[in-house]
């Protein structure tokens, strides 16, 4: 028997390629950017397996153009908004992604945002680019104590609960918000008081977003939370862009209502570089690299890699997040 077809978009780790190399006739797409829609309908037509990135939008079309040969679907994420899960489901065909593993990592990051935007660092590095570095100031680029602050958690899951064990580490005062917090939260190693959106909005010093995107949280950041925010407040976003109505922010930002933000991902991704919001100096952007550690990313590869090979080979996924297509 022939080895199983799949395509794969994008040039990931080494690592996760060779075992999917090794066992599949692969179609790989080496380009930088990811294919456009008519490749990827063109390059997943026929195959067993697809192993796709956040950048590909996978819909029903796509999977009816791919046949009833499709399948697996195996995303390079632990996000899968880009995929349509329900339209998967009604095809019977199981969606895998990669949890837990990028969880230290996204939340290592976070807080390296959340220093740096309470610190004004990147301000600071500009300062010394552009020659503005005349002296010691008593008053310069003064920033915010993360020590001592209060910290609001919005989506306490494995990510959130991470950031919440940084902070303790730092003596911050911890809140959160999950209106369906998973089972076990109270036995993270951290105290964390559970609020309402509300009042996270209104007490917390900084505001770090860790919940999915979904119909419920999109645009949740709107110019109602950001009027409850404190004016000193700094808002920080690894989750998904969508979470925050972008226009609102920059209102926000421009106004003075809030005092800083920092966001690793943005509408649209790429975020073009006339966009206004970065003519904002207290706003940091980052292009959504926040699991980006060289040993997070290859065991994501892999972990995607198991959950092609898997689905291709007609075994349950390791990793699925529509179980439900095995009890059909
Ligand atoms: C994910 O896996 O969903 C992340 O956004 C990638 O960094």
């Amino acid at each position: 028997m022939s080895n199983p077809k799949v395509f794969v978009t994008r040039i990931i780790p080494e690592k996760g390629l060779r075992m999917v190399s090794e066992q599949c006739q692969v179609d790989l797409w080496t380009e930088e950017l990811p294919p456009p829609k008519a490749a990827l309908i063109e390059h997943t037509r026929g195959v067993d397996g697809l192993l796709c990135l956040l950048t590909d939008p996978v819909d029903g079309e796509l999977m009816d153009a791919a046949g009833h040969s499709l399948k697996v679907i195996s995303n390079h994420a632990v996000g899968y908004d880009n995929i349509d899960v329900g339209a998967a489901s009604a095809r019977g065909i199981p969606v895998g992604n990669t949890p837990g593993i990028l969880t230290e990592t996204t939340a290592d990051f976070a807080f390296a945002l959340l220093m740096a935007a309470a610190r004004r660092v990147v301000e600071g590095q500009r300062a010394v680019v552009e020659g503005k570095w005349k002296t010691w100031g008593p008053q310069w680029l003064l920033g915010a104590d993360v020590h001592g602050a209060t910290l609001g958690i919005v989506g306490f899951g494995r990510i959130g609960q991470a950031v919440a064990r940084r902070a303790a580490g730092f003596g911050m005062r911890i809140l959160f918000y999950d209106p369906s917090p998973p089972a076990g939260w109270q036995a993270c190693d951290v105290q964390a008081e559970p609020v309402t959106l509300e009042r996270l909005l209104s007490e917390a010093d900084f505001v770090t977003i860790h919940t999915p995107l979904s119909g419920e949280t999109q645009g949740l950041f709107d110019d109602r939370a950001f009027n409850l925010m404190k004016p000193e407040a700094i808002l920080i976003n690894t989750a998904r862009g969508p979470v925050v109505d972008q226009q609102a922010l920059y209102r926000a930002l421009k106004s003075g209502r809030i005092a800083g933000a920092a966001i690793d991902v943005t509408v649209p991704e790429p975020l073009p570089p006339d966009s206004p919001l970065l003519e904002l100096e207290n706003l940091i952007v980052t292009p959504h690299i926040a699991s980006a550690s060289r040993a997070t990313r290859e065991k994501m590869a892999t972990m995607a890699a198991e959950n092609l090979l898997a689905g291709v080979r007609g075994e349950k996924l390791p990793y699925c997040v529509n179980p439900e297509v095995y009890n059909r």
